[in-house]
């Protein structure tokens, strides 16, 4: 973490944030609003920087880096880290991540710091304008002026990469970024991070990092139609990319009401949980982005959510009686079948080779943890082998969906139906 080098981020399945952000801007920019960058107040930061614990300005940068995941977003498959070129699939077209090497002709080399600043935090640039919510920072306008100095830093300091991002155009008229206008007048709260002084600084460290920075509420939180997050439901959980992002607030029945602060702790550390691992979209996050972070500062983010207020949000209306029954016993025969050999009969998995998919809380947390894997398949990381995308039917699928939930999980009824399968489908492309 002291050297200004980055590492090399795995290749990623994450594909879309907030592209759905866009959602329905053309309806909205009719309205005519002319672009007008909003003011900033800059005020004292009232956290301390990140990473205060390393000694010099550029290793801080890294560390940020780290907690706000620049890296995965703006690296391709394989690619130079920070060089850009991840294709990002949105409903709307297909766009490409920018190189944010210095290189002074395809990267940010002549940014000043304010440019940077204004990119990150209020997502506008000289060119193109208005940046479009994927990148993410409708949750990095709450980052701190030292952990932006810090990035800054860091960003400057490494190696320039010449490389063009890959020239790729959203569908007409998703491409018309003045219509983002009229998105961030609406719906962008550029207002900064402030303390709670009700709340222990442990507390504080860990709503500054989980609401900024560490932007899980991209994931975690509903949408409105327009895209933007529904404060009523803070970390209340989304789907992602088809994947369940689940309920973050400590709901007894549908959240984490059941996790420790130490449980938290463990699953953000890497560390094998109790509950179960990360995978799909969460499995980067923890790989590439917590598990480098301070036990402090994962013991505050673990802080900060076990305080909560509990949200109640559940996944899917249960099937009646006899369809739940029909579908969950089709759903035994067909995991039998297809899913045993590695998960084994129970899902309690093999190790080093198939975790358990049993007793595993967001498979409990919503059938679209089920589907989206045995769609998409899972790819192989730290020598595990990866899991293959299946050929079968949509009603094969939410019958295998139903039967791990029932049988390996705890969830008393079946919800998945082919219709939801098929509608997960319509999401991954
Ligand atoms: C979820 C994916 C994602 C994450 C995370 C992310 N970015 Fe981005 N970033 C993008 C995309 C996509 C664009 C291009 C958006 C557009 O063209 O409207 C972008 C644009 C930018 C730009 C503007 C570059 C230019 O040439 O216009 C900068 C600077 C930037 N990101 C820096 C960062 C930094 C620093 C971080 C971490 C604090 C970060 N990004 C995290 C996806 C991401
Ligand atoms: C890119 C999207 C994304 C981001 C950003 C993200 N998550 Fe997740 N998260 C998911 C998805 C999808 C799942 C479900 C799959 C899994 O369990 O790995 C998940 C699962 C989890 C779980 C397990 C919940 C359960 O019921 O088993 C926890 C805890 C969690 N995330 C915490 C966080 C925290 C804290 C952050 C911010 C540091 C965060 N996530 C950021 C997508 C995301
Ligand atoms: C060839 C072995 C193999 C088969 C067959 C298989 N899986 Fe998997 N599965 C894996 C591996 C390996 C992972 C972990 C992949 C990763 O996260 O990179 C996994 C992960 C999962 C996960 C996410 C849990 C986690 O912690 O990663 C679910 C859910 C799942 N499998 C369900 C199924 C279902 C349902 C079937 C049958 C349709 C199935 N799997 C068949 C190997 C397999």
């Amino acid at each position: 973490m002291s050297s200004p080098t980055p590492s090399s981020p795995s290749p990623l399945r994450r594909k879309l944030i907030t592209g759905v952000a866009v959602l329905a801007i053309a309806g909205i920019a009719v309205a005519g609003y002319m672009f007008s960058p909003i003011n900033r107040q800059l005020a004292e930061t009232p956290m301390p920087a990140l990473g205060q614990h390393l000694d010099d300005e550029i290793a801080r940068g890294a560390y940020v880096a780290r907690a706000a995941d620049c890296a995965p977003c703006h690296t391709a498959p394989d690619g130079i880290p920070y060089a850009g070129g991840l294709v990002i699939n949105t409903p709307f077209g297909k766009m490409a991540s920018p190189n944010i090497t210095p290189d002074p002709e395809t990267g940010i080399g002549g940014w000043s710091r304010d440019a940077f600043a204004r990119a990150v935090r209020e997502g506008v640039t000289a060119h193109p304008g208005n940046l479009y919510p994927t990148m993410t920072f409708t949750s990095y306008t709450k980052m701190s002026d030292a952990d932006i100095d810090a990035l800054y830093a860091y960003m400057m300091a490494m190696p320039p990469v010449t490389q063009e991002a890959p020239d790729l155009e959203l569908d007409f008229p998703f491409n018309q970024r003045l219509l983002l206008s009229g998105w961030r007048k609406l719906f962008f709260d550029n207002s900064e991070f402030e303390a709670d002084p009700a709340l222990s600084d442990e507390v504080n460290r860990g709503a500054y990092l989980v609401q900024g920075p560490a932007h899980c509420s991209e994931c975690h939180t509903p949408r409105n139609a327009f895209g933007a997050q529904k404060a009523s439901m803070m970390l209340a959980g989304a789907q992602i990319d088809g994947f369940w992002a689940p309920n973050l607030t400590p709901d007894a029945e549908t959240g984490l009401g059941k996790w420790s602060e130490d449980d938290l702790y463990t699953y953000l550390s890497g560390k094998d949980g109790v509950h179960g691992g990360p995978f799909g979209p969460m499995y980067d996050v923890v790989a590439e982005g917590t598990s480098h972070l301070t036990e402090s500062d994962l013991r505050a983010m673990a802080a900060y959510l076990h305080q909560l207020e509990p949200i109640r949000h559940a996944t899917g209306a249960a099937l009646d009686h006899a369809d739940a029954s029909a579908s969950i016993e089709r759903g035994r025969v067909a995991y039998r079948v297809n899913c045993s050999a590695c998960h084994r009969l129970n899902g309690e998995g093999v190790p080093n080779f198939a975790p358990a998919i049993a007793g595993h809380h967001a498979v409990g947390a919503s059938a679209d943890n089920v589907i989206a894997p045995v769609l998409t398949g899972l790819s192989d990381k730290d020598g595990r082998i990866a899991m293959p995308a299946f050929l079968l039917d949509d009603t094969s699928i939410a019958d295998i969906a139903n039967y791990v939930r029932n049988a390996m999980n705890d969830t008393e009824s079946a919800t998945a139906t082919p219709e939801q399968v098929a509608a997960v489908r319509e999401t991954l492309h």
